[in-house]
Parts: structure tokens; sequence; C-alpha cells
């Protein structure tokens, strides 16, 4: 029998990735079936060794895959809730493996927050900071500035919770939260936590949609300031930019940070094609990132609310490249004739997020979700990028 409380604690995934993007020779076991472990897989920032060895397997011929694994090394094992993962730790351990289990499996990972400083580049302007929050299990980014004792949260995601917690800790209030565009990928958290802090929110559906919820109305060039006490304040300029969707927005923070939502990402471009419009929504997104971002500089760095891969992520942790890189390096941005870049998103057209009509329903408040249904909505890997780099999962 298991001896169940002599097993170690389950791993975190928190000290799980950090001590994967450290470069610890941990070894995976992952114990879900095929298709689960061909469609997302858990990722650090360097390869992870993994055993895929399904958990119906174990129940077949448990001394089989014991035989598989070796017994000088920590294994960490996973599966999709934590459960069936932690009977095979069980089992490891009977037969003398160390093992530990990953505590809340994929769901944990899908739901996990990271958040990395993005450097200022101006340290003698140390007036404000800004977080990229790195949910790495679904690529996606949202973001917490604060400029002395105010916070603005930008695309957060539904653990809302983790957001007020995280601006306590800068011991700062919130005092705006913000989307970029109605997702479609995930639930937004930032209408309740607008109503949670008493804060204003805006996000933008475009001419057209329907929004059932109340925003804040926001123009394009209205600046919002924070910070405030001490003379010392952050000037937070709305951008609108159609294209990905019809009310897409970029936010400048100070004069050279661009929050780029989906418009613009650090390998390419978002996809306009969920609204069923491509051409529409194509020839908007070409205006936008010709003529919308053409007074911002080279220097301006791009901050998106997505990203494909960990490629992506630069040696300091953070998803960001210089916009002159991006015009220089990214396809669509070569791209000169607004007829030439409509049929290169054409061409470039893929299936749409699963849920996504219902996903964006949610956003629009059009309807609520329970946590456990958002959370089945969520599984994977966010899939709003243009193009064949992305990965099609
Ligand atoms: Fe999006």
């Amino acid at each position: 029998m298991a001896d169940t409380e002599s097993s170690p604690p389950g791993v975190e995934v928190g000290e799980l990735l950090a001590r994967a993007d450290a470069g610890e020779p941990i070894l995976l076991l992952d114990v879900r079936n095929d298709d689960e472990y061909e469609t997302w897989r858990l990722e650090g920032r360097r390869p992870i060794e993994t055993v895929h060895i399904p958990y119906f397997d174990f129940i077949e011929d448990a001394a089989a895959c014991v035989d598989r694994l070796p017994r000088n090394r920590e294994i960490v094992v996973l599966c999709a809730k934590g459960g069936s993962s932690a009977m095979v730790v069980d089992t490891l351990r009977e037969s003398g493996v160390a093992s530990r289990n990953l505590a809340g499996g994929m769901i944990a990972y899908g739901e996990y927050l990271q958040p990395v400083k993005v450097p200022s580049g101006d340290p003698g302007l140390a007036t404000w900071e800004m977080w990229q929050v790195n949910r790495r299990g679904k690529g996606c980014l949202s973001y917490v500035i604060r400029s002395g004792r105010e916070a603005i949260v930008v695309d957060a995601s539904r653990d809302v919770s983790w957001y007020e917690e995280f601006v306590r800790g800068l011991r700062a209030a919130i005092v705006w939260v913000l989307d970029t565009h109605v997702h479609a990928d995930h639930v937004s958290g930032g209408p309740a936590l607008a109503a949670r802090s008493g804060s204003p929110y805006f996000v933008s559906a475009g001419e057209g949609f329907e929004l059932w919820q109340h925003v804040t109305p926001l123009v394009n060039g209205q600046e919002l300031r924070l910070g405030g006490e001490g003379g010392v304040t952050l000037e937070v300029r709305v951008m609108r930019t159609p294209g990905h969707t019809p009310g897409s927005s970029c936010y400048l923070v100070g004069r050279r940070h661009l929050l780029s939502g989906d418009t613009l990402f650090v390998k390419s471009v978002g996809r306009p094609d969920l609204g069923g419009q491509v051409d529409a929504w194509g020839r908007a997104l070409f205006h936008t990132l010709r003529d919308g971002f053409a007074t911002l500089s080279d220097d301006t760095v791009v901050l998106p609310a997505h990203y494909a891969g960990l490629d992506d992520v630069g040696p300091d942790g953070v998803v960001s490249a210089s916009l002159g890189t991006l015009r220089r390096t990214v396809p669509e941005l070569q791209i000169r004739e607004e007829e030439k870049f409509v049929a290169a998103m054409r061409a470039a057209l893929k299936p749409p997020p699963a849920q996504y009509d219902e996903i964006i329903r949610v956003n629009l408040g059009g309807a609520t979700v329970d946590p456990e249904k958002a959370t089945e909505w969520e599984l994977g890997k966010n899939q709003c990028a243009a193009g064949t780099r992305h990965p099609a999962l």
C-alpha cells in the first residue's frame, strides 16, 4: 500500500518553472492521455526532458512503466489536474523511484502568473515601474503600471485576487483597469477587477458591436495621468488601433513603452479574421500599422498581449522588441500595398480559438460563466497571431 503520509509535498508550478528556467536537470513524467499530450505541453525557457507514459499504462502494468524511468534523479509527475499524477507518485515511491507531484497539474500551469519587471531604460527617472505578468501556460501577457501610489492594470487574466495582492505589494491602489480589446481566447478579469477596486474600466468593442456592460469611455489621444502626488505624473495615452478587432486600442506608457495588445507582436501581427471579416478588418490593420504607428519612433518598446513561444522571451525574461526592429523584421510590416497585405491575411486564415464566440460574449458582458467552465475554455495556448509561425494548437 502507498504510504501517502510520507509522500513529499507537491511541487508548485512557480517553483518548477523557476528551477527548469535556471537549467536544473528536471525530468518530467507526463501521464495524460496521448491527445492531451500532443496538443499542449509544459514548457520551460530551456528544454525540459519529458517522458510521456499515460496513466492507464500504469494501471495496466505499473512494473513495466517503472522500468522505463531512471532511478538516479528526481522526477516530477504531471497530469491534467494533479489527481492521477499523485497516484503515480505513490506507485513510483513504492518502487523506490524519487518523485514529486506537480500540484494542480496542467490546469495550475495554465493559470500561473509570473511577474517580470520591464526595464525602464532610464534609471535616472525611476518614478514609475511596469511589470509584465506572464501567463506562461497560455502565452498571455498582462501589465501592472505603478506611479506613486497609483496603479493601472491592463489585460488582466481571470485571477483578479492575484492582481489585487500584487498591487498591494507595490503599496499602491488600482485606479484604472483597461483591456486592449475584447479578448477571444480567455475570459477577461478586467470588469471584476474594476468593480472590486472601485476603478473605472475601459474596453472598446468598436463600431457595430454592442457592449452589455458599463465602461468609462476613452477617446483616441486621451491621456490618463497616474501618480499625482508629489507632482510626478506618468501619462498613459490611448491610441485607437482597429484591425485585430474594430475596437482594439494600444496604450503608450510614458514616451516610449507601447502596450500593443494583439495589434503587433514581437514576430508577427494580430490576426484580423476572428469576426469573419478578414478583408475589412485586414484593411483597418494595415492602416493602423502603417499610419497609426507612423508617429512612433523606432526606439518605442513594443509590449504585446500575447506571444507564440518561449523563444520570444528575451534574456531579461521580458517579451518585447523595439519598433525599429519590428519594422525591419516582421514580414507583414514589409508589405507596402493594402491589397497585398489583405491577401496575406487571407492566406494565413486558420481555425479560431475553441469557444471563441462564447468567450467574446462573456467579455462583452452579454453572458456570465462559472470558473470551472472558463478554465475548460482556456485550456491550451493562445492563437492570436496571424501567419503560419504560430503553433497550430
Ligand atoms: Fe486577441
